[in-house]
């Protein structure tokens, strides 16, 4: 069989396959698509990209990426559902996996609990969390009620970080694209799925790969926290340090225990939402310390992470600043108890440029939500012992809340991958930290130095969740599988750099349904089944078309009208591929609308 360049591959994946003839293209600046030349942007050179003061090898060892050794230990960080797929791949592909999660069970974000997280940071903290580590591995320390000040309670919530899902919370997202294999949900199930529900279906995923806390298995670790990522000091796979916390029962108190072990390779999958963002307004670093007057044990100010139930929001005024998701849903679950809600919002140009995910939760308000401008300042307050409510909030606009008695922080999350940001500090220095971490699972950059397929281009031992995981994470799971197994080519090190900076496709863009994030499952379906029939492996389906019809229909009704248009969906399917315009080609395979 002739084999496809890596090249023409991501460009066939990427134009509607079939009926487009492809010469091998003769340079990565001229690509050939239908009688038509693309020149794409010149690749940085692999010399350019300097590694800790040096510069990397720039010889190219051949066509493919060459490991220096064979990948037998890997190592998964994170079991939502990312990481637990990512597990049962390597597992199912003979790898010896271990598989570490800070929570004590598997579910990821999908792990409801009445706990808590600790108090976010006031002000605002850096994305990556510093832990204290003992000089000397392994080692252990017990903890006793009080001990430095601090609860038991508070250390192991601190821990394990207790989601960010409250009990009413359905997804946002309808089932069909918000389901992982094996496990179906019951054939009468609804549009969208409770926090619970969703979580059941993750833990069942778990179970049948014998995944789950209590399996009997050495490939989990729950209760464990991989405090750092490190490169071995021989250049060949990766050191974890890692803290486990058990609760022991008598007496009462807590056990840590570090150590550290070494993998041939890393998955890692810690999720889009691990830190809070808090907004930096004046006045609120003061507001954040007052205590609540009718519980002193809790704070009247707090991220919406914390969020669990309505009760205590009764007969209470609530002032909820950000319109996303978090606040729109929170503000819709107090209602029915609240007294009054405010919900402060940044200024928008106007309603037809908001994504449609902000017109829906602007939509979803509930009708007795008075909006307000951004918050201004807190104005100082003369004491700290007699809650918020005597305050005085400043809008941008001049005008002045008063009598809340709660504020919510709906202001989303940091966005950034905190392991990421520590590789690429390890292995480029501080300054490649500049450029803005990824915002939006949407409209953000993607990961720095990060290929599509998900590994990183430095050392491709290293591979992180780039892909929305409950629809097209499978088939990055598999990718990374056969690539660290040897059935998968990745290009060389110049191609994988080419790649990088020629297509924008290196990450989950667009959502399930729009060109661009059909793309991409192209890009792997076809990348994928060529790689198998070269060297072995199964072949995998591409998404079942009438999960895309179902999908269709939801996001009609639930986002958007016309969202999803036939346009979106046809219109190249019906222009022979002779008549599309170097625009239709470009809005399909390169680059797609920037707004999206
Ligand atoms: C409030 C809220 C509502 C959401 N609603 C929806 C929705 O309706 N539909 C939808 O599709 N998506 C929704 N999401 C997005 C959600 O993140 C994804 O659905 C999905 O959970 C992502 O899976 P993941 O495996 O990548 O990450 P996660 O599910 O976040 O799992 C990451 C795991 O990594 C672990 N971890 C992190 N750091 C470490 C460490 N240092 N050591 C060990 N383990 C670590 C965490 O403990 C966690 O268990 C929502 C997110 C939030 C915050
Ligand atoms: N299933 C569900 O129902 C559900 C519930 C909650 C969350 N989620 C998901 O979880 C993710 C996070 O959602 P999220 O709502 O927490 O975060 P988000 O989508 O990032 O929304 C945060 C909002 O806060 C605004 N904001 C930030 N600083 C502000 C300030 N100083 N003043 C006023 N507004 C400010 C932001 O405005 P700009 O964007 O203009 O900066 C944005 O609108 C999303 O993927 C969401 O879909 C799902």
């Amino acid at each position: 069989m002739h084999k496809l360049s890596w090249l023409t591959v991501l460009f066939l994946a990427t134009v509607h396959v079939a009926s487009v003839t492809v010469e091998e293209p003769q340079t990565v600046l001229d690509i050939p698509i239908a009688g038509q030349t693309i020149t794409v942007e010149e690749p940085q050179t692999v010399s350019d990209i300097p590694i800790a003061g040096q510069t990397i090898n720039d010889e190219p060892s051949g066509k493919w990426y060459k490991f220096n050794s064979t990948i037998e230990r890997v190592a998964v960080i994170g079991a939502g559902p990312a990481g637990l797929q990512a597990a049962a791949t390597f597992v199912k592909h003979n790898f010896t996996v271990r598989l570490f999660d800070r929570a004590p069970g598997p579910g990821g974000n999908w792990l409801y609990s009445d706990e808590i997280p600790v108090r976010e940071s006031y002000p605002d903290a850096p994305a990556v969390e510093e832990h204290w580590i003992p000089e000397e591995l392994p080692a252990s320390e017990y903890y006793n009620e009080g001990d430095d000040d601090l609860t038991l309670d508070s250390r192991w919530r601190e821990h394990w970080q207790p989601r960010s899902i409250w009990d009413s919370l359905h997804t946002n997202s309808p089932a069909v694209i918000t389901e992982l294999p094996d496990v179906p949900y019951p054939p009468d199930h609804s549009w969208v799925i409770s926090a619970h529900t969703i979580g059941a279906h993750v833990r069942a995923y778990a179970s049948i790969h014998n995944l789950n806390a209590n399996d009997n298995s050495s490939v989990h670790s729950y209760s464990t926290r991989v405090e750092k990522l490190s490169k071995r000091p021989d250049g060949n796979g990766w050191t974890l340090t890692l803290k486990h916390l058990k609760k022991l029962e008598e007496p009462d108190r807590l056990k840590a225990t570090w150590w550290t072990e070494d993998f041939d390779a890393v998955f890692v999958a810690p999720g889009p939402y691990t830190s809070p963002h808090v907004p930096e307004i004046d006045g609120l670093l003061q507001w954040s310390n007052v205590r609540a007057v009718d519980d002193p044990s809790l704070f009247s100010v707090y991220h919406s992470r914390v969020y669990r139930r309505p009760e205590r929001y009764t007969g209470k005024t609530v002032l909820v600043i950000g319109v996303g998701t978090s606040g729109s849903e929170i503000a819709r679950d107090i209602a029915p108890v609240a007294k009054k809600i405010y919900a402060s919002h940044k200024e928008y140009a106007d309603w037809d440029t908001l994504h449609p995910f902000q017109r829906r939760s602007f939509r979803r308000f509930p009708d007795e939500t008075e909006f307000v401008p951004k918050i201004s300042h807190f104005e100082s307050l003369s004491s700290l012992d007699n809650g918020i409510k005597d305050g005085k909030i400043v809008l941008v606009n001049g005008t002045v809340l008063e009598n809340i008695d709660e504020v919510i922080l709906a202001t989303g999350y940091k966005r950034s991958n905190p392991f990421h940001l520590s590789v690429l500090n390890q292995t480029f220095g501080a300054e490649s930290l500049e450029a803005p971490p990824p915002s939006d699972v949407f409209t953000g950059p993607a990961l720095k130095y990060v290929h599509w397929t998900g590994h990183f281009i430095p050392d491709p031992t290293l591979a992180f969740s780039t892909i929305r995981p409950w629809t097209a994470g499978q088939y990055q799971y598999y990718g990374q599988a056969k690539v660290w197994e040897g059935t998968a080519h990745l290009p060389n090190e110049a191609g994988l750099w080419a790649q990088y900076n020629s297509t924008r496709y290196t990450f989950f863009r667009g959502l399930f349904g729009t060109a661009p994030s059909e793309a991409i499952v192209r890009q792997y379906v076809t990348w994928l089944n060529n790689e198998s029939l070269e060297n072995g492996g199964r072949l995998v389906s591409p998404w079942p078309v009438q999960n895309r019809e179902v999908f269709a229909y939801y996001a009609n009704q639930e986002w958007e009208k016309d969202y999803l248009s036939k346009e979106n969906f046809t219109k190249f399917e019906n222009i022979p591929d002779r008549q599309w315009t170097q625009k239709d080609i470009w809005d399909i395979s390169v680059f797609e609308d920037d707004s999206w």
